[in-house]
C-alpha cells in the first residue's frame, strides 16, 4: 500500500506513515506487547521547539508517534494556510536523528475525504473566544477537531504540547476532560534561543534589525514577574494594570510595531488575574513587521 511519496521513504531507525489504517496497525502491535505510546501533534517546518517535545515524550513513553499535518480547518480565509511552510523531507530527518519511532503525515484527503468535515469538535468557548481565538473566529474548534481526530487515530496513553501556545493547551485540556479521551496530557515548557527569544518558525521572517529587537519581549516578561507578585500579594491590581501599560510603551519604543496583547490572567481558565486566582499567567503577543511575536511566563 505505497500510496504515497511519505510512505516509501521507510528507513530504518523511523518508519513513515501516511495512512490513517497504517499508523493504527502500528500502534496496535506496539500496544499488543505493552508498551506505552507518546504522541506529538505538530504542523511540520520542526525547530529545536517541537524536537524538545519529542525528547519530553521519550522519557515518558516507549515509542513516540509525531505527526506532521498542516490542518487546514484551523486557518481562517484570509490567513496562510496556502503559504505555511511544508518541509517533510527536511522534517522527516530530523526526527529521525532524534529516535523518534513514527512519523504520521497525512494529506489532506487522507484526513478529510469527504472536504468539508459534517462533525466538529466546539472549544470551549470561554477559552476560545479570548486573546488568539478572538480575531480568529473557529481557529480553535479547527484544532480541538483535528486533535480529537488525531488522538482518536493514534490512540496515544500521552500526548505532549508545548506551554509556547498556552491557550491552545488549556482548549485542549478543557476537551480531553470534557470528553474523556483517555490520554494524558503533558505540557512542555518553551524552548528558547539563546538570548530568550521562544523559538518559532515565524522567526525566520524576522530581519537582522528585527531580530535584534525580538529578546526583549522576554526580558520584559521577565522583568514583569518579579516586579508583579509583591503586588498582587497587596492585591494592587490598579499598579498591576499601570505596570502592564508602561512594559507595552517600552515595547513600542524599543521598536516593536504593535502589542496586540500584553496582560494578566488566571493560569487556569484565562479569565483576567482576580484576588481568587491561584496561578497567574502573563500573555503577550507583539509584532514586528507582519510577524507576530508570542510568548508567556507563569508569575
Ligand atoms: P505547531 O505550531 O506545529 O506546534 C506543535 C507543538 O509545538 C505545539 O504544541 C506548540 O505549542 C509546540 N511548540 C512550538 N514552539 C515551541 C517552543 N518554542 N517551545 C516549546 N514548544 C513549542 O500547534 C500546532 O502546531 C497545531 O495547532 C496542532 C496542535 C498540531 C494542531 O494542528
Amino acid at each position: 500500500m505505497l500510496n504515497s511519496p511519505v510512505q516509501s521513504m521507510k528507513s530504518s531507525g523511523m518508519n513513515s506513515f501516511s495512512t490513517i489504517a497504517d499508523i493504527r496497525q502500528q500502534v496496535l502491535a506496539w500496544k499488543r506487547q505493552g508498551l506505552k505510546v507518546g504522541f506529538v501533534p505538530t504542523m511540520g517546518n520542526l525547530h529545536a521547539g517541537h524536537l524538545s517535545l519529542v525528547e519530553l515524550a521519550q522519557q515518558q513513553a516507549d515509542k513516540v508517534v509525531v505527526s506532521v499535518f498542516v490542518n487546514p480547518l484551523q486557518f481562517g480565509p484570509n490567513e496562510d494556510f496556502e503559504q505555511y511552510p511544508r518541509t517533510l523531507e527536511a522534517d522527516q530527518a530530523a526526527l529521525e536523528a532524534v529516535g523518534c519511532d513514527a512519523l504520521f503525515a497525512p494529506s489532506v484527503d487522507e484526513m478529510y475525504p469527504e472536504g468539508a468535515l459534517q462533525t466538529r469538535v466546539c472549544a470551549s468557548p470561554e477559552l476560545a473566544n479570548i486573546l488568539e481565538g478572538a480575531q480568529r473566529i473557529g481557529h480553535f474548534d479547527g484544532v480541538t477537531t483535528v486533535v480529537a481526530k488525531l488522538f482518536n487515530i493514534v490512540q496515544p496513553d500521552l500526548a505532549v504540547f508545548g506551554q509556547k501556545d498556552y491557550q491552545q493547551f488549556l482548549v485542549i485540556e478543557q476537551m480531553v476532560k470534557d470528553l474523556s479521551f483517555a490520554v494524558e496530557l503533558v505540557r512542555a515548557p518553551i524552548a528558547r534561543d539563546q538570548d530568550g527569544l521562544a523559538l518559532s518558525s515565524r522567526n525566520q521572517y524576522l530581519s537582522s534589525e528585527q531580530r535584534a529587537i525580538a529578546p526583549l519581549l522576554y526580558q520584559q516578561l521577565q522583568q514583569l514577574r518579579s516586579q508583579i507578585p509583591p503586588l498582587l500579594e497587596k492585591g494592587d491590581f490598579t499598579q498591576v494594570k499601570s505596570l502592564l501599560a508602561q512594559a507595552k510603551q517600552s515595547l513600542l519604543a524599543a521598536g516593536f510595531d504593535q502589542v496586540d496583547y500584553l496582560s494578566l490572567h488566571d493560569a487556569k481558565n484565562l479569565k483576567k488575574c482576580s484576588s481568587n486566582s491561584h496561578s497567574c499567567i502573563l500573555l503577550a503577543v507583539a509584532r514586528l513587521g507582519q510577524t507576530r511575536l508570542l510568548d508567556n511566563i507563569l508569575v
